[in-house]
């Protein structure tokens, strides 16, 4: 019996083991910016697989109903691949809202990765108004090695127009590292009486390895 339990025991901390290495990455960083919303819940931080970095983003919205209630940013997905840009590693999202619809991504030039990021969002309105909490991200490339002060912005479509940039940028990641994971805060759906804003604010790792 005990035998046995030895063994589930290993075969467990095998499949935990295993799991936790498939993500395991060195983070030496979190960046985020002051004005995300708080609407939501927090999801779990998904990462690019070992030796990926964020090179291009997609982001789902939500466009202006009308009379409807506005969600705007619902979701980003991270689009990882080797820094030598030879070897994709598919796409990462965290918590996504259920509204609106994917647009097109849009990459860093190659030899870039992804290392500092802006979020657009719009304040609590108060009662009377329908809240959409954060609207549109972008991001800046720049070389993994080095912050060169000649980074470039990435500004994938779709964003939606309300609320303001955060006046400041998020830190960006150190020398020698890059943005390889997301973490979304994301209210849930509220159903027909609730006044729905989708995703609220997000935060990104940056992993030198
Ligand atoms: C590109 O980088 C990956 C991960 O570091 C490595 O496995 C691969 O061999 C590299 N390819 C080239 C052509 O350098």
């Amino acid at each position: 019996m005990l035998r046995y339990s030895i063994v589930a025991l290993l075969v467990l901390l095998e499949s935990v083991g295993g799991f936790l290495l498939s993500e395991n990455r060195h983070v030496v960083a979190s960046i985020k910016v002051e004005n995300g919303g708080t609407f939501g819940v927090w999801h779990q931080v998904e990462y690019c697989p070992s030796s990926t970095y964020a090179v291009g983003y997609a982001i789902k919205v939500e466009q202006r109903l009308g009379s409807g209630d506005d969600t705007a940013l619902n979701g980003i997905t991270l689009i990882c691949r080797t820094r030598n840009g030879t070897v994709s590693g598919g796409s990462v999202a965290s918590g996504i809202g259920r509204f609106g619809s994917w647009y097109d991504p849009m990459y860093c030039s190659q030899g870039q990765v992804m290392m500092q990021f802006d979020l657009k969002v719009e304040q609590p309105l108060g009662s009377d108004g329908d809240d959409t909490s954060a609207n549109d991200v972008m991001f800046r490339c720049d070389s993994f090695e080095t912050r060169t002060g000649a980074a470039s912005d990435l500004h994938a479509e779709g964003g939606t127009g309300w609320g303001d940039w955060s006046p400041a940028w998020s830190k960006a990641c150190p020398e020698h590292s890059a943005i390889c994971g997301i973490q979304t805060n994301v209210e849930p759906f509220l159903g027909s009486d609730g006044d729905d804003t989708s995703l609220n604010d997000v935060k990104f790792s940056c992993c030198d390895d």
